[in-house]
């Protein structure tokens, strides 16, 4: 992308590390650390919404980034939507099951 100047590509590129790396990494962290909200339905509805939502938004991002409006808005508005709902239900998950624990390295 910096090669090439293709820099109409920066907010796919952006959203595929920060969405699809960070975020994903630091909800499967912490579902780790404690099992009991990375065991809950919660979770694996959670999972499930980001694996789908996730590819929909970088693919729609790509599609602007080439020009494509019309079919990249209707790809990006259910992936966000997607993403959306899963964050929620990750936030109620950890404010249902986590609980405080000692962490010992
Ligand atoms: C080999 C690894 C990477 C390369 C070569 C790379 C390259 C680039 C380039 C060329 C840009 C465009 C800069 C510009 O517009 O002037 C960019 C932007 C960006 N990158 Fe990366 N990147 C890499 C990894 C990552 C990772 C791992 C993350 C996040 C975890 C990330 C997050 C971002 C963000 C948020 C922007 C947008 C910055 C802005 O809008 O000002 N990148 N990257
Ligand atoms: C439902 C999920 C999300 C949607 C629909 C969304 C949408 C957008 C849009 C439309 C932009 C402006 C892009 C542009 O001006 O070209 C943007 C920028 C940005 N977003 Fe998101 N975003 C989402 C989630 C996130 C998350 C979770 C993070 C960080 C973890 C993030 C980090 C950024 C950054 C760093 C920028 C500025 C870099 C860029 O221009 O792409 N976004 N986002």
């Amino acid at each position: 992308m910096g090669v090439a100047d293709l820099f109409q590509f920066t907010s796919a590129h952006a959203h595929i590390n920060l969405i699809g790396w960070v975020s994903l990494a630091i909800t499967g962290v912490i579902y780790h650390i404690f099992p009991v909200a990375g065991e809950s339905k919660l979770a694996k509805i959670h999972f499930w919404l980001m694996m789908i939502g996730v590819p929909l938004l970088a693919f729609s991002m790509i599609l602007f980034g080439l020009g494509q409006f019309g079919i990249g808005g209707p790809i990006s508005g259910i992936g966000g939507i997607f993403i959306f709902i899963g964050a929620i239900l990750f936030m109620i998950n950890i404010m249902k099951n986590v609980k405080e624990k000692v962490i010992t390295l």
